[in-house]
């Protein structure tokens, strides 16, 4: 949102959001008086809504993040990711059809999307954009169901659409029930730090700056009915990753060496949790000059500094709701 609304000044941003548990208007407050900025509170399971919204901003352009996106939640309650991700989508397609149909030229349609939709892998290879889909957990299969609704409008309506699937993010303002934040606010407060399995799982994480130069590059220059994959080249075992953080956190909590690493507790495995995930991004890379900017070290250290001078922001979104999540996810691991 941020690198959108600096990017393209002459044009007005529109931030449509639900503010369902993760969402924070907080994060943008440094945007929130640009003259080309706007926040919209909408559900995007609410069809009259998006349809008027529409119709009265005069909506030419939709990059749709909006999404469920956290596997252990999906785990829980599986509906509520058909609802946003499936049916929330099937919505704002229908919505901008309808409202470009006319004249889809000036248009266009950019869905955000994951690996994760791609499987599990193996001990090698690469997710490529041909990859065959194989999601596993309600949250893939409901992310996987609306990268094929967004096809299917391209394919059968001609709606100008395009989709990136991109690896696993980090960064500052993220809601600290993914891996990376939980680690690091536990960390923080000395809690125990819940590894799943036997932390030999791996992901590849890229700061989420580089995404949004990402997604701004495929809006800007991609092709219209492409997939694009997004990833940081940057494969860790979750072991090892949380090791990094215990390491790099002592240091910078005048703690001594090894401290945290005291607080690592292996507990039960996610149910079908997939083994590994690594993207190939040549296509973007290739055809759109795209590449990662920060280092894995530089990028984790400023995300800690982040997380270390925004106390506040940590006490608040942890509070209330996150509390009751917290104990029914962990306390029974
Ligand atoms: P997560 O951040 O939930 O992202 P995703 O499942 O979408 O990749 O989890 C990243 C990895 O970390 C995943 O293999 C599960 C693991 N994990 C833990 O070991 N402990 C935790 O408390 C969490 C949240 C995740």
């Amino acid at each position: 949102m941020r690198l959108f609304v600096n990017t393209f000044p002459s044009d007005k941003i529109y931030n449509l959001d639900a503010l369902t548990y993760a969402g924070n208007l907080e994060n943008l407050k440094d945007i929130e008086d640009a003259a080309n900025y706007e926040f919209v509170h909408a559900d995007i399971q609410d069809l009259e809504k998006l349809t008027a919204i529409f119709e009265e901003k005069k909506i030419t352009h939709v990059v749709h993040l909006a999404a469920e996106s956290h596997v252990d939640r999906s785990i829980n309650d599986p509906l509520a990711f058909v609802k946003t991700n499936v049916l929330g989508t099937a919505n704002l397609l229908q919505v901008a059809k309808e409202a470009w149909k006319n004249d889809f030229s000036n248009t266009l349609f950019y869905h955000v999307s994951t690996d994760e939709v791609y499987g599990s892998l193996g001990d090698t290879g690469f997710f490529y954009e041909d990859t065959a889909y194989d999601p596993r957990s309600p949250y893939s299969a409901s992310k996987a169901s609306s990268d094929h609704f967004v096809r299917a409008y391209y394919h059968t309506y001609n709606l100008p659409v395009v989709i990136s699937n991109c690896s696993n993010n980090y960064g500052p303002n993220h809601f600290p029930e993914k891996l990376i934040p939980l680690m690091i606010n536990n960390i923080i407060h000395k809690k125990p730090l819940p590894v799943y399995g036997e932390g030999l799982n791996v992901r590849d994480w890229l700061f989420v700056l580089d995404h949004a130069r990402a997604i701004e590059r495929i809006f800007s220059k991609g092709t219209v009915g492409e997939t694009y994959n997004i990833g940081g080249h940057n494969e860790w075992t979750n072991i090892d990753l949380v090791h990094v953080l215990c390491d790099t956190m002592d240091e910078k909590l005048g703690r001594t060496k090894g401290d945290s690493r005291q607080l690592i507790s292996y507990v039960k495995d996610r149910a079908g949790h997939d083994l590994r995930y690594a993207i190939d991004a040549t296509k973007l890379q290739n055809e759109l000059g795209w590449e990662p900017s920060l280092q894995f070290e530089e990028g984790l250290s400023k995300t800690i500094d982040w997380y270390l001078s925004n106390t506040d922001w940590l006490e608040n979104v942890t509070s209330g709701a996150y509390t009751a999540y917290y104990k029914a996810a962990y306390e029974t691991k």
